[in-house]
């Protein structure tokens, strides 16, 4: 087997979780576990968390279908739900709560009125992301509309903002007032905020949160505090070859690596098939044996190449971490000019997840 594994640490997801809790200790919290957990395995994420989520949040049908499949009985929330009348009998067998973000969803809620099951469905205003969700007018006339429809059983109203990461920004305050000028006087269930809103937007704090990535260990927030979270993926391999290259030789596809002294180099059983970014620079961090050195040259498919002269007893079979404890995802990300979410999401199929249970101490 090649020695690249994701270890999953599921103790340190469930104290994540307890995080956004105590953050906002007024709120419920739909998990959001959607694109497998964020790459970490949704089902294994679902089962850490189902004794303390309130609910679930996921992006398809397909995505929900799999955690009932799996037992898991908690509300669950699709974000982007349905497009198609057949989907409606799904969204009923499987008790899913989709997310209706334009008229013509309620249309086909509409058309789909004998279904026996009845649905409860949340309406996602736009309130200033300008991406998925009901403009003011089209918010009043769903309103009008669900009374209508017998098969809508309950309903929720739910935004979703495009800048809370940048806590100076007084963006997400517009989006907060938008949603309250509609929201404020309905005594329905509602719900803004994500993982960097529950982190540094009290005032977004509603009846339900919806964090995601800050269960996950990181965030993209600009003020640090989510330097308190616990890495929940280590992503790690070995090095599977060591070479000496003399100064002026070069190191991978493309050259864009030349030595300018004698250097030990350690080839990683890692690449861009296994999700590593491939644009990612010379120079980038990454840890062999608990030392933090470089990457050199252009990452492969299969793998990539890094500096050892700062590690001189490194050998065949270290330890590489190429994110996880000694090494933030987001450092990672930074270097590669991208987001965690990214990196995370795109570990690949063929990389194994291994999974550190979660020990009850109590
Ligand atoms: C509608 C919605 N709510 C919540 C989340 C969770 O966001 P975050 O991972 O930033 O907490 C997402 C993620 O993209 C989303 O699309």
């Amino acid at each position: 087997m090649r020695p690249l594994i994701a270890e999953v640490n599921l103790a340190a997801l469930k104290y994540n979780f307890s995080v956004a809790q105590q953050a906002a200790p007024d709120s419920r919290n739909f998990a959001v576990i959607k694109a497998d957990a964020y790459g970490h395995g949704a089902v294994q994420c679902a089962q850490a968390l189902q004794t303390s989520a309130d609910g679930f949040a996921v992006a398809s049908i397909e995505e929900a279908v799999e955690l009932r499949i799996a037992k898991i009985s908690l509300p669950i929330l699709v974000l982007s739900a349905f497009s198609q009348s057949e989907e409606v009998e799904l969204l009923a067998h499987y008790e899913l709560m989709p997310v209706v973000h334009s008229i013509y969803q309620l249309d086909i809620l509409a058309q789909n009125n004998q279904s026996r099951t009845p649905i409860e469905c949340w309406l996602k205003i736009d309130s200033g992301m300008n991406r998925l969700g009901l403009n003011k007018s089209e918010y009043l006339q769903a309103q009008a509309k669900i009374n209508g429809i017998d098969l809508i059983q309950a309903v929720g109203v739910m935004s979703h903002f495009a800048c809370s990461d940048e806590t100076h920004n007084n963006f997400t305050q517009i989006q907060i007032n938008n949603f309250s000028e509609l929201t404020d006087t309905i005594k329905l269930p509602l719900s803004l905020a994500n993982s960097c809103a529950v982190m540094a937007w009290p005032a977004s704090h509603k009846h339900w949160n919806r964090p995601g990535i800050m269960l996950y260990g990181t965030s993209s927030i600009d003020n640090g505090q989510d330097s308190h979270l616990q890495p929940v993926m280590r992503f790690y391999s070995q090095i599977i070859a060591v070479k000496n290259i003399r100064k002026g030789q070069s190191v991978g596809y493309g050259q864009t690596f030349v030595a300018d002294k004698d250097i030990k180099v350690g080839v990683v059983a890692c690449g861009y098939a296994d999700g590593y970014p491939r644009g990612i620079a010379n120079d980038s961090p990454i840890v062999v044996n608990g030392y933090r050195t470089r990457i050199l040259g252009r990452v492969s498919m299969d793998t990539m190449s890094v500096d050892l002269s700062l590690v001189p007893q490194a050998q065949v079979g270290d330890q590489v971490e190429l994110w996880g404890e000694r090494l933030a995802v987001r450092e990672v990300a930074d270097a590669a000019q991208t987001i965690p979410y990214e990196l995370l999401t795109r570990v690949s199929k063929r990389v194994p997840r291994v999974y550190l249970m979660d020990v009850d101490k109590s």
